[in-house]
């Protein structure tokens, strides 16, 4: 049987800039694990050999200036271990891997589910009867939709996600989904959820299965830029932001037809939301993002719906005019209490 998800990249293999290659990219899955696995052990040799060198060099200059000047014996020693120094840097050092490298985030291709997909028809709620958020929203998300919702804080954001995966009920109205539609939800929380004790790769397998190769889990979260030693390191030394990494991995692992992000950027540096740019315009799925990063929303929504004032409409125009619109009101509501 030909196992699922074991695609390669679009591209081939993560861009990276480190100072060795491999004889070849990769070309086949296989290829593509023992590339990940070769490239985490050269990069942490590389590492090894690069604080080795460092130390000795560390140690030589201490020497130097604490008896270059000191008796004769001390000086010629000296001396000689300045030689040495010479001859490292002559013949050319280790150079230090690259870690602020580009991690390049991958999504399998999921292929198409007819429309609709995911249908709101006059939907209202609210978390009691007497306090709703809003009411008759009819919408539409297919495969295509790069949706961008925005909105106040508390005005139902995170709420309309959790209808669009059924983890809430409508008061009034209907949600309808595709039989075979398979979501993927992200949010900050997921990252708190994760196993304190367990690394990464044993999360995946406790997730996935004992019986899916070592070498699959390994490739699926490296994928997402966890290599060498942050695969098998206890999830509580790793950063909130390689957290989010392995919340990604997992999620994409389950090869969702569609992703609803829920301010998936809060614990991610600019280049790793770029990667997930990259891997969200790559991708053919669809795509619901709550979001206050205009940057990431104009790079990859091309709608925007509102919450705001019990309702939820669609934005008559680019991210950039609702950005301006912003800055008008809050001017206007400044000018205001100014005048107050
Ligand atoms: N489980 C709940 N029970 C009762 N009220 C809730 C519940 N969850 C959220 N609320 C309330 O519903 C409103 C909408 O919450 P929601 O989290 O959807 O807002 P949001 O737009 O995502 O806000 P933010 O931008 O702060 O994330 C808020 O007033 C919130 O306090
Ligand atoms: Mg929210």
């Amino acid at each position: 049987m030909v196992s699922a998800g074991r695609r390669l990249p679009a591209t081939g293999c993560p861009a990276t800039h480190y100072h060795y290659s491999l004889d070849r990219e990769p070309t086949t899955a296989g290829d593509y694990d023992t590339y990940v696995r070769t490239r985490a052990e050269n990069e942490e040799n590389q590492m090894k050999k690069y604080k080795h060198e460092q130390d000795q060099i560390a140690n030589m200059k201490d020497y130097i200036a604490r008896f270059g000047h000191g008796s004769a014996k001390l000086a010629r020693q000296a001396q000689s271990k300045e030689k040495v120094l010479a001859k490292m840097v002559r013949e050319g050092l280790t150079e230090k891997v690259e870690t602020e490298r580009v991690v390049q985030f991958n999504f399998e291709n999921v292929g198409k589910l007819p429309p609709p997909v995911l249908q709101f028809t006059e939907v209202t709620f609210g978390y009691s009867k007497d306090k709703v958020l809003y009411s008759n929203v009819d919408l539409g998300v297919d495969l295509d939709s790069r949706v961008a919702v925005v909105g106040p804080n508390g005005a139902g954001k995170s709420t309309l996600l959790k209808l669009m995966t059924g983890d809430l009920d409508p008061l009034d109205g209907m949600v309808k989904r595709h039989n075979h539609l398979k979501i993927g939800q992200y949010h900050q929380h997921l990252t708190e959820l994760l196993p304190y004790d367990k690394s990464p790769l044993e999360y995946m397998v406790s997730e996935y299965g004992q019986d899916v190769p070592l070498e699959r889990m390994r490739a699926a979260i490296g994928r997402f830029g966890l290599t060498g030693k942050t695969q098998t390191m206890p999830m509580r030394k790793l950063s909130d932001g390689l957290k989010s990494r392995v919340v990604f991995a997992w999620l994409a692992y389950r090869r969702p037809h569609m992703l609803l992000l829920d301010e998936p950027t809060n614990h991610l540096d600019m280049e790793t939301i770029d990667s997930l740019a990259v891997a969200i315009n790559g991708w053919d799925g669809g795509l619901v993002l709550v979001s206050h990063d205009f940057r990431l929303i104009s790079q990859v929504c091309n709608e925007i719906w509102t919450v705001a004032d019990g309702a939820v409409t669609k934005w008559d125009g680019d991210i950039l005019s609702y950005k301006d619109y912003l800055r008008k009101r809050s001017a206007a509501l400044q000018k205001r209490t100014d005048l107050a």
